[in-house]
């Protein structure tokens, strides 16, 4: 499949990029800067053996089946709103995280809403956005050859778009659970802070989940 990362050059994509890479997949990474998102897939490419495409977020999404959006929340209506044409008729994973830095450790969601409720409300009907991948570490998907201990939760408002994404994390070696609608995201966002504050606590480098009795 053909997958576009937009943000893909940093802790978060670069490490989705290598997996879904190494499973098969077609994979672009953008960037603000084309230049750097070259620089990147090429880095990437080298390291692991594999051929990553890199350029400008319109670049990467272009094509694109399945786009991810991996920029910080501080990032995201503005990024949304330059690439609203790219993404027409495309499935969009968002894994945005609504923190308030530098209160990292607390729960900050938009008020009555989501970050993906606002990217769907953004977008419009047209893009079908599936919220997932909250609760993953940088800190595992670094190296690609490491099992990650963490189920991955799936929101979205299209059943069909929800097990398309179930499918991609499977290619990622991790379990992929489908978590109802879009709505539901706001309970996916909310509990990242509480992970980071989990870190602290207990001295982790990545805390996840895991989902029982299924
Ligand atoms: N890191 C984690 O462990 C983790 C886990 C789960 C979910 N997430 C979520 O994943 C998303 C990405 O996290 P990350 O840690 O990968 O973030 P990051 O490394 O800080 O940034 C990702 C990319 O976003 C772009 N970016 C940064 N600031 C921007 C701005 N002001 N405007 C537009 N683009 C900007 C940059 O790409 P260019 O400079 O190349 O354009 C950067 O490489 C966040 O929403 C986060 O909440 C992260």
């Amino acid at each position: 499949m053909r997958l576009g990362l937009i943000g893909g050059t940093g802790k978060e994509g670069r490490g989705l990029a290598v997996r879904w890479a190494l499973a098969g997949h077609e994979v672009s990474i953008g960037s603000r800067e084309r230049a750097r998102g070259l620089e990147k897939a090429a880095e990437l490419s080298a390291e692991q053996g594999i051929a990553i495409r890199g350029g400008d977020n319109a670049e990467a999404i272009d094509g694109a089946q399945v786009v991810i959006l991996c920029v910080p929340y501080g990032a995201h209506r503005a990024t949304l709103e330059g690439l609203v044409e790219g993404l027409g008729g495309k499935v969009m994973v968002d894994i945005t995280v609504p923190l308030a830095p530098p209160k990292v450790d607390r729960v900050r969601v938009p008020e009555g809403t989501s970050a993906a409720q606002e990217a769907q409300g953004l977008l419009g009907a047209g893009v079908k956005v599936v919220a997932a991948l909250h609760h993953v570490s940088s800190a595992h998907l670094s190296d690609p050859r490491h099992a990650i201990d963490c189920d991955v939760l799936v929101c979205g408002d299209d059943e069909a778009a929800r097990e398309l994404v179930i499918g991609l994390i499977g290619d990622l070696g991790l379990r992929g659970l489908d978590a109802g609608v879009l709505c539901n995201a706001v309970a996916l966002e909310a509990l990242t802070p509480v992970l980071i504050h989990m870190n602290k606590r207990y001295k982790s480098k990545g805390t996840g989940i895991r989902i029982t009795g299924l």
